[in-house]
């Protein structure tokens, strides 16, 4: 499976996304990833449903969802009718995995499941079969910018051992060139990047470093 590139648009410019979106789309990025948080999961506040809504009309890529928020299965419903593509919610942030799974899906939309840093890959096996993504956090979910936790990249050949062929095993968090090449080497293959990407002066080429 060819990797796939979910530029994080927490990197970008809030008074321009429509500009940055473009860009990144037009760089040959796959997918736009979009930090959803609510301090109160994570210590940060982003964006939520209406800017997916605005988004889905200025770009034909995939949104990729991810829910750093409590409750995520109030809120589902809500990203689908905007026009998320995927909706990844945190192990750590439900009591029934599977139910918020099922509801993902009922929607349309394909369903992840992210783990934090200090969660052990083991605790999400069970869910593998059910799941089209499993997104291994390398960094403490919050901030764009931080290091990459090497750690936690060693959770992903067990995720993938255990895994169907077509499990999507996704990394977000201090991702570059380098860290992105550790990720997809053990099993990754979908790379989300902010700060690599966006901060860079040529986005063509840090996708296509990603790419690699
Ligand atoms: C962190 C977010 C990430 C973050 C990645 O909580 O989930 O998507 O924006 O940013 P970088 O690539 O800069 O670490
Ligand atoms: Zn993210």
């Amino acid at each position: 499976m060819k990797t796939i590139i979910s530029p994080s648009i927490l990197s970008a410019d809030f008074a321009n996304l429509e500009r940055d979106v473009k860009a990144v789309e037009k760089a040959g990025a796959d997918w736009i990833h979009i930090d959803v948080m609510d301090g109160h999961f994570v210590p940060n506040i982003t964006i939520g449903v209406p800017v997916v809504k605005s988004l889905k009309k200025i770009t034909h890529l995939p949104l990729d969802v991810h829910l750093m928020i409590e409750n995520p299965q109030d809120y589902v419903q809500a990203f689908r009718d905007a026009g998320a593509d995927i909706i990844t919610f945190h192990y750590e942030a439900v009591d029934d995995v599977l139910k918020v799974v099922d509801l993902i899906k009922s929607t349309g939309a394909k369903a992840g499941l992210s783990i934090k840093p200090k969660t052990k890959p083991e605790e999400i096996l069970e869910f593998l079969n059910e799941l089209d993504l499993v997104l291994v956090m390398t960094v403490e979910p919050g901030f764009g910018g931080q290091e990459f936790m090497h750690d936690c990249a060693q959770k992903i050949p067990l995720i993938k051992q255990n895994a169907k062929n077509d499990l999507i095993i996704q990394v977000d968090g201090g991702i570059t060139n380098i860290t992105g090449h550790i990720c997809t080497s053990l099993g990754a293959n979908s790379l989300v990047a902010g700060n690599y990407i966006y901060k860079s002066d040529d986005v063509a080429q840090a996708i296509k470093a990603l790419k690699g």
